[in-house]
Formats: C-alpha cells, sequence, structure tokens
C-alpha cells in the first residue's frame, strides 16, 4: 500500500511528504549518480564488445532490453535508496535475489488466471491473498524478503544518519523521505517497494525503445552521436563532469537528446494504459459518467492522436520538439501546485496531449528521476556504441510483438548489434 496505490486523504498525506524529495532541485543532485552508474554500464559493455569482436571477427549481438533493466534496477537503487547493486556487471547476492524475486512476483501463472476471475465474480480484493492457493504462498513469501531487504536498508540508513560521520547531504530519495519524516518504518518499506516497481521496468521500457527506434534510423543515430560527444566527456574520461555541470549542459545544452527522449516517451508510452473508477456521478464533454463507471485513460493512444498531434501523430519525430519552447522538466511539485500552466512544453498544443505520466494529483512523482535516467544512459550507450537490429524484418514496428502488462515491452526482447563507435 504505497502513495501507487494509497487512495484518498491517505494518499494526499503520501504524497505531500514524498513530494519534496522527488522535486527537480533534488533530482538535479542525483546526476552524477546516474552518470557514474551508466558509464560503468556501458565500459562494461564496451570490454565485452571488443572481447568478442577480436576472438570470433564479428559484432557482439545482445538482448538490449535485459541489459537496460538491470541498468534502470541499479539507478533506481542508488537514486531511491542510497545502495548499490551493481547488477550489470556483478552478480552478487543481493542482486540475484532481487532477480528471482523479481522474476516470481512478474511471471504469470495459471492460479493468476485463476485469482484474476476470482476477483472479478465473486471474491473482494482483500481476501484475494488468503486462497489457499500455491502462487498466493510463493507471493506471500516473496514479498516478505523484499519487505526484509527494505527494513534492513532503512534501518542502515537512519544509523547512518544518526552517526557523527554521516553526509547528511546525501542525495538518494530515502535519505531526502527520512531528513523530511512523516512515514513510520512499515510505511516507508511500502514506498520504497512501489519506487522499485514503478521506477525500474518502466524506465527500462523507454531506453529499449529508444534503442529500438535508433537502430533502425541510422542517420537519427548519428546525428544524436555528435551531439553527445560535443557536449558531453567519455564514459571512461577521468575528469567526469559533476551533477550541476551535468544537468546544466543535458537539460539546457542538447537540445536533440531532449527531442529525442520526449518523442520516445511521447509514441511508445511505456505504460500504455492505466484505470480509473468514477467516484461520484459526473460528465465527460458533456457525457454522463454514472458513480462507479470504469474508465480507460490510454495514454499510447492519446499521444498519438491526430486531432490531438497533427498529420504527423502516427510517425516518430523528434524535429517536433526542435521548434518548440523548451522546459527540461516538469516538476511534479510544481505541477500539483500550479496545475497545467506549469507544464507548457509543447507549445500551443494543449498540455494532456501528452499523457505519458498523466497529469495531476495522481501523475507520476517520478518523471524527471525517469526523464534524467533516461536521457543519461541514452547518451551513455549511443555515444560510446552504435546500434542495428539482429532482425532487419523487425524494422517495420507492426512486426514487433508486444507483452502484456503494466509496461508494453516487446515479448521477445531487442536483440541488437552492438559496434564500439572510436574517438570518445
Ligand atoms: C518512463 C518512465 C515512467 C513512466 C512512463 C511512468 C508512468 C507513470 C504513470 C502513467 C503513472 C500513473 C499510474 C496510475 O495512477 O494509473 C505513474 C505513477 C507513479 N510513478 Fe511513474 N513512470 C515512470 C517512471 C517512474 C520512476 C523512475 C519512479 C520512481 C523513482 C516512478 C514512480 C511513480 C509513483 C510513486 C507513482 C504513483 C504516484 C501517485 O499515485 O501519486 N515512476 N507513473
Amino acid at each position: 500500500m504505497g502513495i501507487l496505490l494509497a487512495e484518498g486523504d491517505q494518499h494526499k498525506q503520501q504524497r505531500k511528504t514524498l513530494l519534496p524529495a522527488f522535486a527537480y532541485r533534488h533530482i538535479k543532485d542525483l546526476y552524477g549518480l546516474m552518470w557514474d552508474i551508466s558509464s560503468h554500464a556501458v565500459t562494461s559493455l564496451a570490454e565485452v564488445t571488443a572481447t568478442t569482436l577480436k576472438a570470433e571477427q564479428q559484432p557482439y549481438t545482445m538482448d538490449i532490453m535485459q541489459w537496460a533493466s538491470k541498468a534502470t534496477l541499479d539507478i533506481i537503487f542508488v537514486g531511491g535508496m542510497g545502495q548499490s547493486v551493481d547488477s550489470v556487471r556483478n552478480q552478487d547476492s543481493k542482486y540475484m535475489t532481487l532477480r528471482r524475486i523479481y522474476k516470481t512476483v512478474f511471471s504469470q501463472s495459471r492460479e493468476d488466471l485463476i485469482l484474476f476471475i476470482l476477483r472479478i465474480w465473486v471474491l473482494p480484493n482483500f481476501l484475494l491473498p488468503y486462497v489457499p492457493l500455491k502462487r498466493n504462498i510463493e507471493l506471500r513469501r516473496e514479498s516478505q524478503t523484499l519487505r526484509d531487504i527494505c527494513r534492513q536498508l532503512i534501518r542502515q540508513k537512519k544509523r547512518d544518519l544518526e552517526s557523527e560521520l554521516a553526509d547528511k547531504r546525501e542525495k538518494d530519495i530515502l535519505t531526502v523521505a527520512l531528513n523530511y519524516g512523516g512515514f513510520a518504518e512499515d510505511e516507508l518499506i511500502e514506498q520504497l517497494l512501489t519506487f522499485l516497481v514503478a521506477g525500474h521496468e518502466t524506465t527500462a521500457t523507454a531506453l529499449t525503445w529508444a534503442i529500438y527506434i535508433l537502430s533502425k534510423n541510422a542517420e537519427m543515430q548519428a546525428k544524436l552521436r555528435d551531439e553527445i560527444r560535443t557536449h558531453l566527456p567519455s564514459p571512461s574520461s577521468p575528469s567526469p563532469k559533476n551533477s550541476e555541470e551535468l544537468a546544466t549542459v543535458i537539460d539546457n545544452n542538447m537540445p536533440y537528446l531532449h527531442a529525442i527522449c520526449l518523442e520516445v516517451l511521447r509514441y511508445f508510452a511505456p505504460v500504455p494504459i492505466t484505470f480509473r473508477e468514477a467516484a461520484v456521478d459526473t460528465s465527460i464533454n458533456g457525457a454522463p459518467i454514472p458513480a462507479g463507471t470504469l474508465l480507460t485513460i490510454c495514454p499510447r493512444a492519446t499521444n498519438r492522436d491526430v486531432s490531438l498531434w497533427g498529420e504527423d501523430a502516427q510517425v516518430f519525430n523528434p524535429d517536433r520538439y526542435l521548434s518548440q519552447p523548451k522546459k527540461a522538466h516538469i516538476d511534479p511539485l510544481e505541477e500539483d501546485e500550479q496545475g497545467e500552466s506549469s507544464n507548457k512544453n509543447v507549445g500551443t498544443r494543449s498540455n494532456y496531449a501528452t499523457l505519458t505520466f498523466l497529469h495531476g494529483p495522481r501523475s507520476c512523482i517520478g518523471q524527471s528521476f525517469s526523464k534524467a535516467e533516461l536521457a543519461i544512459l541514452l547518451a551513455t550507450l549511443i555515444g560510446r556504441f552504435e546500434f542495428a537490429l539482429v532482425d532487419e524484418s523487425l524494422k517495420d514496428e507492426t512486426k514487433v510483438k508486444l507483452r502484456g502488462g503494466a509496461t508494453n515491452r516487446p515479448a521477445d526482447g531487442l536483440h541488437v548489434k552492438v559496434a564500439l563507435v572510436e574517438g570518445w
């Protein structure tokens, strides 16, 4: 019962307490951490790529979706909780446990279907975990292990913060949340679990689609690489920029990177669909909506709506953002306080033409975090490597099978050829 699922006053209170930790002024301080993690991951990949080329005389191929998933897990752990799991390079025990749990929790079995049907027709939500099925026992066990890991993290962090040597200026979200106070330990555990789920596969999905689209657009890829190499140091540079400098460069001086990221988030909307239930009788555009009606919100459809985006709505075209007045970050704090007016980043077009992170008091609290993460991961990857699709037939987007679920990822991963590009 973290912020994602809480309702009413409970949600309001949780959001108020967490918002400061997600404000852009704090996220800005995480750019250095995110850069370090991306750089390490990219450097390891460069080593593997070079070794494979030497041994086999052909480009290295990999499933970039899996890599993206590990890299974002690393970032959410360090940026969210101030803990390293080094998923990309090491198979350390904490990481292995997390992977196992993640796989178990998100795999789908026949028993899930039974639970789903029971939920729709017979049982209220709160009774579902008590149905005596193997799946429930498994879920209880794994979520208990996850809670234990989170509890240890929180206790360790509290001890660190109380010690005289502690750096109270640590920037991770957990530290900021603890410094602001307001959560009991058990509540904070629920929030950490929420960040793990909400803030990991979502950005990994966006990164996967970014690599997909650039793999089939060599020109776009080369143009982006030029901009990256002009403005950013190589991931193996001995003198990387600090958070402040990185945030300034990435958010203000790299229009093409910014445009590609925004267009990926528009065009591929990693959370393709979500639902709301009308709490009271209401209306939408004059159509009566009785209380209890289930409403489907489909960011992917709205984001590609011709009546909102014009004739090229169904085309991936980052240039649409180049001529627009630019605002790098929509701060959830600002949006909560000022509503629509804070969010005019696409010129005269309605704010609500982009639903990737939704809007208003239930919008994605982690959007500044994820935008920074996406830009940094993409910059380090494209700066260093050239990507091409292993299966060229997938250049036809309709041939990419999608996996159902909370995020719209390619069902079979994304297999790409990876070639090192020298000179950076
Ligand atoms: C590209 C990446 C991301 C996308 C597309 C995305 C999208 C969304 C969407 C659509 C919602 C609303 C869901 C609903 O209420 O039905 C949401 C909520 C949320 N997201 Fe994200 N998200 C992303 C990354 C992140 C990250 C990195 C974090 C955390 C670090 C995060 C944390 C949350 C939380 C806590 C909520 C619940 C907010 C509330 O109900 O007040 N998200 N996200």
